[in-house]
């Protein structure tokens, strides 16, 4: 497989990777966690721009264009099929609890497959071109970056037995903080 169809499996997994993002977005809007919400629209926007660099990489280095193919089995359900007709006020507090532990372990394993994903593809190309493995090892560092980050967040609420006063108590700090990152882009 050449260098760019490695780009192009980068690419359609990055397009998977922001559908996680974004059902894990809503999944806390729903539960009424703004600040978890904006900790995923922050990593759906990053996502995004990793996916332009990506393909502006691509042309720039190796004129070719990455093609992402969807794939909708790819895509982990992470939202209830139950919530699609449901209202949020409806959801009781159990159900909040095991959604948020659910969440965490959805991103957690998504993220180890992405990384698994970018490792596989780094060995393949290393000898073809090391700049490229070079430019796809950045990937690696950020997306293990990520995992450190939400095992620590189940890590934390596990510890605090998914308290429902805490959790909300702390979305305020958290909705600032993701927003603040956003901003600053
Ligand atoms: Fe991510």
């Amino acid at each position: 497989m050449s260098v760019v169809e490695n780009f192009s499996r980068m690419a359609s997994h990055m397009v998977n990777g922001m559908m996680v993002h974004e059902q894990l977005m809503n999944t806390y809007l729903f539960l009424g966690l703004k600040g978890y919400a904006e900790c995923h629209k922050y990593h759906y926007l990053e996502e995004t721009k990793s996916y332009i660099s990506l393909c502006e990489y691509s042309v720039e280095h190796f004129d070719q264009i990455v093609t992402a193919s969807i794939n909708p089995d790819g895509i982990p359900e992470i939202i209830p099929m139950s919530w699609k007709q449901n209202n949020k006020y409806n959801i009781i507090v159990k159900t909040r609890i095991q959604a948020v532990e659910a969440a965490l372990e959805e991103w957690i394993s998504w993220e180890e497959k992405t990384k698994t994903l970018y490792e596989s593809i780094y060995h393949e190309i290393i000898n073809e071109n090391v700049s490229a493995s070079e430019f796809v090892k950045s990937y690696i560092l950020d997306v293990e970056e990520e995992i450190v980050y939400a095992k620590n967040e189940l890590l934390a609420k596990r510890a605090m037995e998914f308290d429902m006063p805490s959790i909300l108590e702390e979305q305020e700090k958290y909705e600032r903080s993701f927003k603040k990152k956003i901003r600053k882009g």
